[in-house]
């Protein structure tokens, strides 16, 4: 059986061989990853040059021979195809036009996102061309609710309390929103996949804010999420999916890779590993889920720490990763350690 990522995703298998990749592999902590940036002031310049992106995305799997390239975009690039100012501030995260509460429509109907989305397409077909074959290439869209709460509040400063409030004051121009998003975003994920990415994965790093609002939790995470997924799966069967709700009651990972109907689920670090392997790993593949300050932190706790993960998880179907994105402080040499010990893991 191989061990390739998108086909332990297909068929459950457990691997011989951990495969490994980090959510956020690319990115500030990395010094090539810094060259590059210096040439374009803005981030989203980046994102849209294709021969850039393309090695940007390159990078992590140069480096350290990571099992998997994850295509290197942002999940505010849907926004910003809408029509919505979208800007990365140093220091400061993302910064959004917000959407006007009196509009019928959240953008004017003259717009094709994928004229502005189409250099991303280029740089999965030159990656796609670059990377090993045995390799897989990684796309990605936020998860609806997440992309929602930006585009509510303008930013990530605070916990989304304006988003978290139009769902309940104004639920017509709130699932218009979400309509818009999600029709996006399959639109997107479609194109990413006719461009040659292997597996796709929708990140729900908001998920949690709902998490003790059932009827909330239904509409916007498992259903919304459950919308792209299908459309997905019936326009490319062969492509599997991974979610990560971030933040969500375990019980309600069961819930979600119900509904939702995806083949991999990332955990996030506060998922415990033991009632994974019993409660999920029988479901999906798991992804998972070693916390960003271990590894930022580095030395004894992260060999530690990574081998219990392999040992708990690779008796089924398993992948290692983070629990969440690497932090931006993390020594190169801390990735390199984790990624040798999970290489060299055995049972
Ligand atoms: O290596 C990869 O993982 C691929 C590329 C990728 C980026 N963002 C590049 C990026 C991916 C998969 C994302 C996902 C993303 N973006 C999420 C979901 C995952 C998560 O972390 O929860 C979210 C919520 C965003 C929104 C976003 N983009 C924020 C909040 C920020 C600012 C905070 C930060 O870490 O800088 C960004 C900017 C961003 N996206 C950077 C990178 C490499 C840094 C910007 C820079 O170079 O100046």
């Amino acid at each position: 059986m191989s061990d390739r990522i998108r086909d332990i995703l297909l068929n459950k298998n457990s691997p011989s061989k951990i495969p490994v990749w980090f959510m956020r592999q690319a990115g500030r902590y990395l010094p090539e990853y810094m060259t590059i940036r210096s040439q374009h002031p803005e981030f989203l310049s980046l994102v849209y040059h294709p021969q850039n992106a393309t090695r940007v995305t390159m990078q992590p799997v140069e480096r350290y021979n990571m099992d998997a390239a994850i295509l290197f975009s942002d999940i505010l690039v849907i926004p910003h195809a809408l029509g919505y100012d979208v800007q990365f501030k140093k220091g400061e995260g993302p910064v959004l036009s917000v959407v006007d509460h009196n509009e019928k429509r959240i953008h004017p109907e003259s717009i094709n996102i994928q004229d502005t989305l189409s250099p991303i397409y280029e740089t999965i077909s030159k990656t796609r061309k670059e990377l090993d074959d045995h390799k897989d290439l990684i796309g990605f869209c936020g998860a609806p609710w997440t992309v929602f709460c930006y585009m509510v509040q303008g930013h990530g400063k605070t916990d989304f309390p304006k988003a978290r409030s139009l769902i309940k004051d104004n639920p017509d121009l709130a699932q218009i929103l979400m309509d818009d998003i999600i029709s996006s975003s399959i639109e997107y994920l479609k194109s990413q996949v006719d461009s040659g990415v292997d597996l796709l994965q929708i990140f729900d790093s908001w998920a949690g804010l709902l998490k003790d609002d059932e009827i909330a939790l239904n509409e916007y995470i498992y259903k919304a999420n459950q919308r792209i997924v299908s459309a997905l799966q019936d326009y490319a069967p062969h492509i599997p999916i991974i979610g990560f709700p971030k933040g969500l009651h375990q019980e309600q990972l069961i819930d979600y890779i119900q509904i939702v109907g995806v083949q991999g689920l990332s955990i996030d670090m506060f998922v415990d590993i033991h009632w994974a392997r019993d409660h999920l790993q029988d479901k999906v593949t798991v992804q998972g889920n070693l916390h960003p300050d271990i590894l930022r932190d580095g030395g004894d706790p992260l060999t530690d720490q990574t081998r219990i993960i392999c040992k708990t998880l690779s008796e089924g179907p398993f992948i290692f990763n983070l629990g969440h994105g690497i932090d931006k402080d993390t020594p190169v040499d801390h990735v390199e350690q984790a990624v040798s010990e999970i290489h060299k893991f055995k049972s």
